[in-house]
């Protein structure tokens, strides 16, 4: 039984601020593979990138996401390019409910700001930038489980629809 929640989407859309609140409110562990490919390199994301270059970091990011496939009660927030790998889509449609949290590009632009930390975007207009992953993105995402909006609405209020969610799938149950 699928017993994981899982959150993607672009930079931006919420997934590791969401996700916290979600383990909090269940107690559940909270999982960030950015945080794990961190952990894992002892190199920071954009250090990794510039040092490494992207092809390394997918391939970390690869390994990190199999390596949750024994994974329970988690909340995983996922980088915004982990489903552009087939295999990752596999594993974590797999082992829990995939959220795709959906936000448009300009209100991913005001949460995103400068963009700093975030190297696919370093010297690009946020807006322009998102707007064009979501364009060759969307496809990908689109094959979770399910979706959820999050213009306009709160972290509590987005992990409150998350979370009502996972009940009526029966990935939590009801104490
Ligand atoms: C990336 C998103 C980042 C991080 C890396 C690449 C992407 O994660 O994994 O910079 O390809 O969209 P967040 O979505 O948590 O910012």
């Amino acid at each position: 039984m699928k017993m994981n929640l899982i959150l993607t989407g672009p930079m931006g859309s919420g997934k590791s601020t969401v996700g916290r609140v979600i383990a909090a409110e269940l107690g559940w562990e909270l999982l960030d593979t950015d945080l794990l490919i961190e952990e894992t390199t002892g190199l920071s994301i954009p250090t990794l990138f510039r040092e490494k270059g992207e092809r390394y970091f997918r391939r970390v990011e690869q390994e990190i996401i199999q390596g949750l496939s024994e994974k329970t009660k988690a909340v995983i927030a996922t980088g915004g390019g982990a489903v552009l790998d087939e295999g990752n889509r596999r594993v974590l449609l797999g082992i829990g409910l995939v959220i795709y949290l959906k936000t448009t590009p300009v209100v991913l632009g005001k949460r995103i700001g400068r963009g700093d930390g975030r190297p696919l975007l370093t010297g690009k207009d946020p807006v322009v930038a998102v707007t064009e992953l979501l364009k060759a993105r969307e496809l990908y995402y689109q094959q979770a489980d399910a979706v959820v909006t999050t213009d306009g609405r709160t972290p509590a209020q987005i992990a409150e629809a998350v979370i009502m969610l996972a009940r009526r799938q029966g990935i939590i149950k009801e104490d």
